[in-house]
């Protein structure tokens, strides 16, 4: 056998996509499973967006493209980060990537070095522990819990820091609790952040989707202070249905952004030249898709909601954004009946009530599951009743 490199052997796979292809394996083996465990948007990307990449095809826009993103993509994120985020950025302090996962990598790359410590707020993304080790670094995760809202302060934070301290990775709405920082949070983080001299990389892929009068800031806004500091990372996979198109990007200080544009010009020299156009459409195109996206998760938030709370037990907060639930479910782990934790509960509900969800240990919460609405309204309502009859066998 060949024997492979350490880093390698520390690599562990995606719990959300295994759990993904395990579901597809029963489905076709002909059995009728439903999906909770997804991490992007059921709808089809809209047709502006689709048209314009089709198009870019036909004229021939087939070729590389300057590997940090055509000029004209970097302007078009320029213009909307000041439109949504009222924050100014060059050209060449923008990098395309691809996909915000790319985005995240490469700061790593940039930024970490052997021995450095990395800040994440559990429950936490569950790449960004592993890439965290992919750039030598050490993951330092900070729990949080539902009493917090799952949010970190600058009190919390500071029992976590070491000399060696470098990085924190803060996601705002988060993947998988779906909690948000307000304002008046990312402001007293950031000073706290900035007076530590702790570098930010701010994943704010979820942006968009955010419910009521919930408006999420960057925290390079909500704290002027920390715009030097701050890496911001977004890209169109949820708020537009792109996820399989791949672009995300990062804004930040030029001399950071410049080194990961060096690293995708020896990665993958950049996306494809016509998803690139097709980008252009998605963010300066019109934006009515969103809003009808938005609607259609929100209320699928608020029926699943209440059906998770209907069942005795649960505890789940309400979310301010995202297409994610991840209650509290640990009063159901009854280790006579097999089911001691919350892997083997998501295993139990995918064999017995031919539910998909994604447990919490993946995202470093042990007593929780993660279900995502990104599914029908009658799927919803099937897999809803499938769980409170398969919760009820446990007591
Ligand atoms: C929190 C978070 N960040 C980043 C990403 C990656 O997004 P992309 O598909 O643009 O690479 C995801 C995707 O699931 C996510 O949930």
């Amino acid at each position: 056998m060949i024997k492979l490199s350490q880093r390698a052997e520390r690599l562990a796979p995606s719990a959300t996509l295994a759990m993904a292809a395990k579901a597809n394996k029963m489905r076709k083996d002909g059995i009728d499973v439903i999906s909770f465990a997804t991490g992007e948007p059921d709808f089809d990307t809209p047709e502006n967006i689709r048209n314009t990449g089709m198009q870019a095809i036909d004229e021939g826009f087939t070729r590389y493209t300057p590997s940090a993103g055509i000029p004209e993509l970097r302007n078009s994120i320029a213009r909307k980060l000041k439109k949504d985020n009222d924050l100014s950025y060059n050209n060449d302090e923008i990098v395309v990537t691809c996909g915000a996962k790319q985005a995240i990598y490469n700061a790593l790359q940039v930024l970490v070095d052997a021995g450095d410590e990395v800040l994440i707020p559990a429950p936490y993304w569950v790449s960004y522990p592993e890439q965290v080790k992919l750039a030598d670094g050490t993951p330092v995760i900070i729990p949080t819990d539902v009493n917090s809202s799952f949010k970190i302060n600058p009190e919390i934070v500071e029992k976590h820091l070491t000399k060696n301290t470098k990085v924190i990775i803060l996601n705002s709405p988060s993947n998988p609790t779906g909690s948000a920082y307000t304002p008046d949070e990312l402001a007293s983080l950031g000073e706290f952040l900035v007076k530590h001299k702790i570098t930010i990389i701010s994943d704010e892929i979820y942006e968009k989707l955010v419910y009521g009068d919930f408006f999420q800031k960057s925290i390079a806004t909500a704290c002027p202070g920390a715009r030097d500091s701050t890496i911001v990372i977004n890209g169109v996979s949820k708020a537009y249905a792109m996820t399989g198109w791949r672009m995300g990007y990062a804004a930040g200080p030029r001399n950071v952004i410049s080194k990961m544009a060096s690293l995708v010009g020896q990665q993958n020299s950049g996306i494809p030249a016509f998803v690139q156009l097709a980008c252009i459409e998605a963010l300066e195109g019109p934006q009515v898709e969103i809003e009808r996206m938005k609607a259609e998760f929100k209320s699928r938030r608020d029926f699943m909601l209440e059906s998770l709370l209907r069942i005795p037990g649960i505890v789940c907060p309400v979310p301010s954004g995202t297409f994610y639930l991840f209650p509290d479910v640990s009063s159901y782990f009854n280790e006579s009946k097999g089911v001691a934790d919350s892997t083997a509960l998501a295993e139990y509900l995918l064999t017995e009530a031919h539910i998909a969800t994604v447990s919490g240990d993946a995202f470093g919460s042990p007593g929780n599951i993660r279900f995502s609405y990104a599914n029908s309204m009658n799927n919803i309502k099937t897999g809803m009743e499938r769980l409170s009859t398969a919760l009820k066998q446990l007591k």
